[in-house]
């Protein structure tokens, strides 16, 4: 965990000015082609910078977020300071039981250590009915080989497929389980029964 940790505190202060914070907005823009209830209570999980939670905020949704990298964490909080930003990891999140409508996690999920851990936790922290959306990349021909790459440097990062995604959610109890593709993006939802 500790590797990670660095590598993104590193990039807090330029992420959203750089090519990754461009790329990140498409899929911004995926995650919120899905339904935002006004005053819908958002847990955004790895945040980074908050920009999303900014986007969602805008829609009308009361948003918190948690990030694993302290660096991250100050900069979400600068950019959204109306919100409660944790720092702590979307294995163990430190919020309470039913607290939210929505959890949505974009380009976090292939960084968690235990994704099992995170989807029990995400269960845990939604109301009844409370959904979740993740969304990952669409690497096509390229998942396998980068994925090559991260194990033979002992990373824990793995690019799912959709389907791979959408496994996980069904085996950790969560139901309405669908794929969406947007562009680059594609978004696995489901609802906590
Ligand atoms: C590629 S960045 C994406 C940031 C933001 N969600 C976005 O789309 O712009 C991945 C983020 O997830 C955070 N992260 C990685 N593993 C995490 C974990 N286990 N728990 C919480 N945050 C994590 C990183 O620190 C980093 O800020």
């Amino acid at each position: 965990m500790g590797h990670r940790h660095v590598r993104f505190g590193q990039w807090a202060e330029t992420y959203d000015h750089g090519i990754r914070g461009r790329v990140a907005q498409r899929f911004y823009r995926a995650v919120l082609t899905t339904e935002i209830p006004a005053g819908c209570r958002v847990l955004d999980v790895g945040c980074g910078t908050g920009r999303l939670l900014s986007l969602l905020a805008e829609r009308g949704a009361v948003g918190s977020g948690v990030e694993i990298a302290p660096e991250m964490v100050k900069v979400a909080q600068r950019a959204n300071p109306q919100m409660e930003i944790r720092q702590g990891t979307a294995e163990n999140l430190p919020f309470g039981d039913s607290t939210f409508d929505l959890v949505v996690t974009c380009l976090a999920y292939h960084h968690m250590d235990a994704p099992e851990r995170f989807l029990a936790e995400t269960a845990r922290v939604l109301v009844p009915g409370g959904r979740l959306v993740v969304a990952e990349p669409r690497l096509g021909v390229l998942r396998r080989p980068v994925n090559a790459l991260f194990r033979a440097r002992d990373h824990v990062e793995r690019f799912g497929s959709a389907a791979e995604v959408r496994a996980d959610l069904e085996r950790c109890g969560l139901t309405s389980v669908r794929t969406r593709v947007r562009g680059v993006t594609f978004l696995v939802e489901a609802t906590r029964s």
